[in-house]
């Protein structure tokens, strides 16, 4: 068998994609910070066939996933036309360790869409733009995976004021100060269990929500102002964007019918405690969630000691096991083979 390996980052969003339209196109623009140590890495192994696949993670056959890698092959026949004249096997592997909380979809997905863009481009089939085209496909694996394609920076989603961006795929983001080009998150594995409302289920109960227009139209306004807050390295107006954005992604999820909380009594411990630290210190530390109840703490390098110092003090006794992750800011998927 021929094969091919790409290893391809997790990313955070700074402004949320929550709500989506068939098939996988975003209700509003999103705007993240891709992740450095959080990352898949997938061989695909190849050779003439009917279509067959077979995953492994983490070296053991994981028949549990093909589930959604049938489906993801069905919706990128376009860009992957080749798919049902081969057979596959993929062995996909994460840094991060298993049921962590920290979702596998992004990078999965992302890695995935590089090894069959670097097998089209193998098999001569003609390439219009190939991280374009893998954004677009790992779009239809998992929409936020569609960010995971270029460091430091991503948006996807139409934004008037985003050059490039639309909903198909995702474009690289870098007019940024180069403070962010350092920026720490580290993940405070609040709860690691498989979170009780999947993020499907989440954006489809934005459809006839009673604030998804104001919503979306308010994601419109915060990354206009966040690009500006990015461009000008202005830090504090880039927290108070951030930390609403994560908040009010969780607003959206408690006013939904039916409604849900993600979020853990330690996940609001941890905040009170960094609007406390940040008062008191000044240390540009903020927050964000994803679609869950763990923390992503977000800081420049320069004020790498002074926090990590105070997450061992006095944030370590919220998370599960004691357990966080130290990411930062990276520069995107890396070809390994
Ligand atoms: O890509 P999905 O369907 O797992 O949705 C991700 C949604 C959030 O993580 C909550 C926000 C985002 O933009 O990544």
């Amino acid at each position: 068998m021929k094969e091919v390996t790409w290893k391809s980052p997790s990313n955070i969003a700074l402004v949320k994609y929550w709500g989506k339209y068939p098939v996988q196109l975003p209700a509003n623009p999103s705007i993240s910070f891709t992740l450095s140590a959080a990352a898949t890495t997938t061989t695909l192994k190849y050779k003439q066939g009917t279509g067959q696949v077979v995953v492994f993670l983490e070296g053991e056959e994981a028949p549990s996933f093909l589930p959604k890698i049938h489906t993801f092959l069905e919706r990128t026949q376009k860009l992957f036309p080749f798919t049902r004249e081969w057979d596959f096997e993929v062995h996909t592997s994460n840094s991060f360790p298993h049921s962590s909380g920290i979702a596998s979809s992004a990078s999965g997905m992302s890695a995935l869409s590089l090894c069959l863009m670097s097998v089209k481009e193998a098999l001569g089939i003609t390439i219009t733009d190939f991280f374009e085209e893998a954004s677009e496909a790992a779009r239809l694996g998992s929409g936020s995976g569609s960010r995971s394609l270029y460091g430091p920076m991503a948006a996807w989603g139409t934004h008037e004021n985003t050059p490039g961006s639309n909903d198909r795929f995702a474009v690289a983001y870098n007019h940024i100060d180069p403070i962010f080009k350092s920026f720490q998150d580290t993940i405070l594995l609040v709860d690691k269990g498989t979170k009780k409302v999947s993020s499907t289920v989440g954006h489809q109960l934005m459809e006839g929500h009673p604030y998804a227009a104001a919503r979306f139209q308010q994601a419109h306004t915060n990354q206009t102002a966040l690009l500006t807050a990015l461009s000008e390295g202005d830090l504090e107006a880039f927290g108070s964007l951030v930390e609403s954005e994560a908040l009010t992604l969780h607003a959206m999820m408690m006013a939904s019918t039916p409604y849900f909380i993600l979020m853990h009594p330690n996940t609001l411990k941890v905040i009170e405690a960094v609007w406390a630290f940040r008062k008191e210190t000044g240390t540009p530390l903020y927050f964000t969630l994803d679609a869950g109840a763990n923390v992503h703490l977000l800081y420049p390098a320069s004020h790498k000691d002074v926090t990590l110092s105070f997450i061992e003090e006095h944030l370590k006794t919220f998370c599960k096991d004691g357990s966080y992750l130290c990411d930062a800011v990276g520069a995107g998927p890396e070809k390994i083979g």
